[in-house]
């Protein structure tokens, strides 16, 4: 009897005991980039910064938290199509003249820009601490949005190609003409030769009908297979509609001013399909770096890693 007691109580005592169990630290925060677009083209003037701008639209309104970036030198500009007038720009914040926060203007939906047709090139001059402190500036900054669309110049430049190149991901602007897609397929060729692995989404825009659109898409990717080994998914046609000029006049998008028209509802079937592309390839989000450093990366050495 006695030494049952007993026996319980060692027992009970035994659980008193304090445990000294391992607590396994807190899991390292696993940088979280917003999912990277770059708009792009061979040709010039083939829809690329209406194409941006009515889409950021289009994603904002369904929820998406929305960073334009502007790398274009060009007059008709992104800012433009917002009705907003920027004073600052990227070499500002370069410069230490600016704060990040204080170039980026806030246009419609709550959609964020960051004006920065120039000041790469100086940002890849800093000096190395100046410069990552400035990253890492970008990248806290990064992590509010959901998308970060940018539109770049026409061209094969150092500037366009950085961004292409540095984005998870490249809409690929063409129109039907000859001229405009053998220029997009020079683009590709130049985009495959740093990132081979980077999905690249076409997008022929000013197509007369649907059938002109996937006409033009299946030659550009038969080229892209045959010559490049670079698979090209044809993700919408947008339509010839004399709604887009008239919208550019009045400084609206065109999803605002005719938001029924054809070129209207090419941008909202564009908006879903890239939506439903992220959960299928699970490109987004999975990149070590953010943007910018993949930029600077490619300004100063012509090479970007990618996540593949
Ligand atoms: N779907 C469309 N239907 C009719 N016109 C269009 C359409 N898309 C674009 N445009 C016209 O094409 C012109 C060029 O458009 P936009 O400025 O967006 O091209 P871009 O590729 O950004 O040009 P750049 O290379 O100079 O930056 C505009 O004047 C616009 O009116
Ligand atoms: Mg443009």
């Amino acid at each position: 009897m006695f030494d049952q007691a007993q026996r319980l109580r060692e027992l009970v005592d035994q659980n008193r005991q304090p445990t000294l169990s391992v607590v396994p630290p807190p899991p390292l925060p696993i940088a979280k980039h917003a999912r990277t677009v770059a708009v792009t083209s061979g040709k010039g003037g083939v829809g690329k910064t209406n194409i941006v701008t009515n889409l950021a639209i289009a994603l904002a309104r369904r929820g998406k938290k929305i960073l334009l970036v502007d790398a274009d030198l060009s007059l008709a500009n992104v800012d433009v199509l917002l009705g907003l007038q920027p004073k600052f720009n990227l070499s500002h914040v370069v410069s230490g003249e600016k704060r990040l926060r204080e170039i980026v203007l806030e246009g419609p939906h709550s959609i964020r820009l960051v004006p920065a047709a120039s000041g790469v090139q100086e940002m890849a001059d800093l000096r190395e601490d100046n410069l990552q402190t400035l990253i890492a500036d970008f990248s806290d900054f990064d992590q509010e949005f959901d998308l970060i669309l940018i539109d770049t110049a026409a061209g094969i430049s150092e500037s366009v190609l950085s961004f292409a190149v540095a984005s998870q991901e490249v809409l690929l602007i063409t129109t039907p003409e000859p001229t405009s897609y053998v220029d997009a397929y020079q683009m590709l060729k130049n985009l495959h030769r740093y990132t081979p692995h980077q999905p690249v989404h076409l997008i022929v825009n000013m197509a007369t009908s649907e059938k002109e659109g996937r006409q033009t898409a299946d030659f550009m990717r038969e080229m892209a297979d045959k010559f490049l080994q670079h698979s090209l998914n044809h993700i919408g046609t947008i339509l010839r509609d004399p709604d887009v000029p008239a919208s550019i006049r009045l400084q609206k998008p065109f999803l605002e001013e005719s938001p029924h028209g054809p070129a209207a509802r090419g941008i909202q079937q564009l908006a879903t399909r890239l939506m439903n592309q992220t959960s299928n390839n699970g490109t987004s989000n999975d990149s070590e770096k953010s943007l910018w450093s993949r930029v600077i990366d490619f300004v100063k050495n012509g090479a970007v890693a990618h996540a593949e």
